[in-house]
């Protein structure tokens, strides 16, 4: 077969929503540092895209695109690759590819269906469901006796679902020989708190011991009612406290912050890191440390602005916290949390503990950023003793 017919016929499929699943492997050039693609339809604002999924060797991008443009993109991609393997309703193909674009295709007749519901990740997004009650939520105010989200509690009902789903994903990466050790800094009302608690424990039926950190004493002790009123056990418990200065833990599998303000999101990856956590995962907010800080005329066409001086305080922050966790030895991606139209708090930073030692190129791209901003980031100085030998 020749290579634009098979793009035709593979085009011709998504176009028509018959795609399940595919994937494309077997890079002709390795040093691309592409490794393999997977595709997925997801529907996005009532129209069916195809997800292209971008597995590079230590990070993995997303796009999104309408089911019936992905032709050039299938090209460019199957000119670079040797393989792919597609689940189309009623068919699975074999696609080979030989170096001067020959086609073998093979192709078995199944009864596979098409997914019905194609909501982007449907079944991850409803971990808490609408019209389930959960005590804690009805307790916390998010929720009615009934299980009815209240007006108002729509946002916090959704983060709550949307972290409860990352945490969902991050679960192969924590142990399960032990009690898997938890903490949430800044947990304040302790939405997120008792949700780890609900999913893990409840739900999971693992062996955690989750723990939320605050500064407000009186938040704190209503924390530790509702969950005595609950009958909660000994897993959950609730401390008052500055994440600055807690430093008990010898042991912590997994960190979470939700919204924890400004440079209390570096404190408590600055913990994260020392403690050696597998799983870190944590949505800032608030970031003020680097617009105090930037100083950098290259950049004055966008800094004279106020409002793009804000923004990209925020987003450099955010990049520097990814790329010094990088650094510290973390896969660490940034993703994006909650839709931009519910939330401006949208960003995600995820990180998983590689123990990988960073490469010279990835140091000096840290330092030019951080040099080109004149940024004295806090999570950096946090890091000081573990990245002495890295970023000296
Ligand atoms: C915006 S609230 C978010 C609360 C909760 N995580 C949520 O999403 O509902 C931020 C919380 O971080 C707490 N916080 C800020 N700095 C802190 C620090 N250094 N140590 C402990 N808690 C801190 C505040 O007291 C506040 O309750």
């Amino acid at each position: 077969m020749e290579f634009e017919e098979m793009l035709d016929k593979l085009a011709g499929r998504m176009a028509a929503g018959r795609l399940i699943k595919a994937t494309i492997s077997g890079p002709r050039r390795k040093s691309e540092g592409l490794q393999r693609i997977r595709l997925k339809p997801v529907e996005l604002h009532g129209e069916l895209h195809v997800q292209f999924e971008y597995q590079y060797e230590r990070i993995l991008k997303h796009e999104n695109i309408p089911a019936d443009q992905a032709r050039d993109e299938l090209g460019r991609l199957l000119r670079e690759f040797r393989q792919m393997q597609a689940s189309f309703t009623g068919e699975d193909i074999q696609i080979l590819m030989s170096k001067k674009l020959k086609v073998s295709w093979k192709a078995d007749q199944t009864n596979k269906e098409a997914a019905d519901d194609l909501s982007h990740n449907r079944k991850k997004q409803y971990l808490l469901e609408e019209g389930t009650p959960y005590p804690f939520l009805v307790r916390l105010g998010v929720q009615t006796p009934d299980g009815k989200v209240k007006k108002g509690k729509m946002d916090k009902f959704r983060q709550i679902n949307r972290f409860t789903e990352f945490i969902d994903d991050s679960l192969r990466h924590l142990p399960q020989d032990r009690t898997i050790r938890i903490l949430d800094f800044g947990s304040g009302k302790s939405y997120l708190t008792f949700a780890l608690y609900h999913y893990l424990k409840i739900e999971q039926k693992l062996d955690v011991l989750v723990t939320g950190l605050d500064l407000k004493k009186e938040v704190i002790e209503d924390c530790r009612q509702i969950a005595a009123d609950l009958g909660y056990g000994d897993s959950l418990e609730f401390l008052v406290g500055d994440i600055n200065d807690y430093n008990d833990e010898t042991q912590v599998d997994m960190v979470v912050t939700l919204h924890a303000c400004d440079v209390a999101t570096d404190a408590a990856l600055g913990r994260a890191v020392r403690w050696g956590a597998e799983v870190i995962l944590s949505v800032p907010c608030c970031q003020h440390e680097l617009f105090n800080q930037l100083d950098a005329p290259e950049l004055g066409v966008m800094l004279q602005h106020g409002l793009i001086k804000e923004r990209f305080a925020a987003l450099a922050t955010d990049s520097i916290r990814a790329e010094l966790l990088e650094l510290a030895g973390y896969d660490a991606q940034l993703l994006e949390f909650i839709d931009m139209a519910h939330t401006p708090k949208n960003i995600m930073i995820r990180a998983y503990r590689t123990g990988r030692k960073p490469g010279e190129d990835q140091i000096q791209r840290y330092k030019q950023f951080r040099d080109l901003l004149g940024a004295d980031p806090f999570l950096e100085r946090e890091l000081s003793g573990r990245l002495a030998n890295v970023l000296d």
